[in-house]
C-alpha cells in the first residue's frame, strides 16, 4: 500500500485533540503532529469529568485543535488522504461533537471519513511505535476501560476478561479524593504511595481465585472509604503517614490484581503464538505496574511493550493510525456514520 497521511480527531472524555499521522509504504507511523487539550481546569471543581461540559469544551475547541495540528504539520487539509475521528466509546455529546466536526471537514474537502472505535485506538498503538508482530496479547488499562484483548489484526480483537465494575484509573482517582490528594489521582497516589506502607491496610484482592480475567476495583474503593473513616474516627484526621499508608496499600492490591489476572491471561493466549505483551491505557504510566507486568512477561518468555505515555493517555495519533490500518480492510464511512456510546471491541 502506498503512503497515507491521516488527520484525526478524538473527544470521547476530557481531552480535546487532533493529530497528524503519516504511515509509509511499509506502515511505519510518523507522528506528523499532536495537538491534546486537556479540560482537568474545567472540570476540577467538580471532583470528576461533568459531560456536558466537557461537551461543550470540545464543541468549542476541536477546529482550533485541527488548526494547530495540520500548521504544526505543515500541511493543509487538502494534502490530507482522509479524515479519521472516534466514533465511540464514550461520553456521548463529545464523541458527537467529534463526529459532526469530521463530518463537516470530509463534506468541505470530499476526503473520506472513517470512524474509528476508540479503545482499538489504544490497542493498536504498540503497532504504532513498535511495529509489533499481529497476534499479540494486551491489557488495556485507564480511567474509563479494563480489559484484556489478544489483537489479531487490526479489526479483529478478541476480549479474555475486564474488569466488572470499575476501571482502575477511576479507582485511583476515587481513592486520591477520598484521602485528599489532587486529581488526577493515578500520579498522586503513585507519588504518596513512595513513602508509604503497602502492608498497612490488607485491602481486598477479588475475583483473584477464579481462572477468568475478570476482575473488580469497586470493592477496593470501598474498603479505601471504610479505612479512612475509621482513622478519622479514631484522631480526627488523616496524617501525610496515613495518606501515604493507604495510597501504598491500595496500589499495591491493584498491582497484585493486575499481575495476577495477566498470568491468567497468558494461559488463555495460544502457546504458539507469537509472544509479546502490550500495556496501553493512562494507568499504564504508572511505574509499579509497569514493573510487575513486565516481571510477568518476562516469565511468560514474553517480549514487554508500553508505548510511550503521550499515546498511552488519550491522544488523536491512535485515531488516525487505526484508520490508516483499517483503510485497507473496509471502506470509508458515510455521512450516516452516528455517534455510539456503547461500542465493544
Ligand atoms: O487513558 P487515560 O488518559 O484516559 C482514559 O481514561 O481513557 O487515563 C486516565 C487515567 C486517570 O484515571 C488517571 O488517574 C490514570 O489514568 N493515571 C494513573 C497514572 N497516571 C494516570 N493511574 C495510576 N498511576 C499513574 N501514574
Ligand atoms: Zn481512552
Amino acid at each position: 500500500p502506498a503512503s497515507l497521511t491521516i488527520l484525526g480527531l478524538e473527544s470521547s472524555c476530557d481531552d480535546t485533540a487532533a493529530a497528524v499521522v503519516r504511515v509509509d509504504d511499509l506502515g511505519r507511523a510518523n507522528v506528523l503532529a499532536s495537538v491534546v487539550a486537556d479540560q482537568t481546569d474545567l472540570h476540577a471543581a467538580f471532583g470528576g469529568v461533568v459531560p456536558e461540559i466537557a461537551a461543550r469544551a470540545h464543541a468549542e475547541k476541536l477546529d482550533l485543535c485541527v488548526e494547530q495540528a495540520l500548521t504544526q504539520a505543515e500541511i493543509t487539509l487538502a494534502e490530507v488522504d482522509a479524515i479519521a475521528v472516534t466514533a465511540g466509546p464514550g461520553l456521548i455529546g463529545g464523541v458527537v461533537s467529534g463526529v459532526m466536526c469530521a463530518k463537516g471537514l470530509s463534506a468541505a474537502t470530499g476526503k473520506p471519513l472513517y470512524g474509528v472505535n476508540h479503545l482499538a485506538g489504544h490497542a493498536l498503538t504498540p503497532r504504532m511505535t513498535d511495529q509489533v508482530p499481529y497476534p499479540y496479547l494486551m491489557l488495556l488499562v485507564s480511567g474509563g476501560h479494563c480489559q484484556f484483548l489478544i489483537v489479531s489484526g487490526p479489526d479483529d480483537f478478541s476480549r479474555l476478561g475486564g474488569t466488572i465494575d470499575d476501571a482502575p484509573g477511576e479507582a485511583f482517582d476515587k481513592v486520591a479524593r477520598l484521602i485528599s490528594l489532587p486529581q488526577p489521582g493515578g500520579p498522586s497516589i503513585e507519588q504518596a504511595a513512595l513513602s508509604g506502607d503497602p502492608a498497612r491496610f490488607p485491602f481486598p484482592r477479588p475475583l483473584m481465585d477464579r481462572d477468568t480475567c475478570d476482575m473488580s476495583f469497586s470493592g477496593l474503593k470501598t474498603a479505601v472509604l471504610r479505612a479512612r473513616d475509621a482513622i478519622v474516627a479514631e484522631k480526627g484526621g488523616l496524617t501525610r503517614q496515613d495518606q501515604s499508608d493507604i495510597a501504598a496499600s491500595f496500589q499495591a492490591a491493584v498491582v497484585e490484581v493486575l499481575a495476577t489476572k495477566t498470568k491468567k491471561a497468558f494461559k488463555n493466549y495460544p502457546h504458539d503464538a507469537p509472544r509479546t505483551f502490550c500495556v496501553a491505557g493512562g494507568v499504564a504510566a504508572n511505574k509499579a505496574i509497569r514493573t510487575a507486568l513486565e516481571t510477568v512477561s518476562t516469565q511468560n518468555e514474553a517480549d514487554f511493550v508500553a508505548p510511550p505515555l503521550s499515546l498511552c493517555t488519550d491522544n488523536a495519533a491512535m485515531i488516525a493510525y487505526a484508520a490508516a490500518e483499517q483503510c485497507h480492510l473496509r471502506g470509508p464511512d458515510d455521512l450516516t456514520l452516528s455517534a455510539r456510546p456503547r461500542w465493544p471491541l
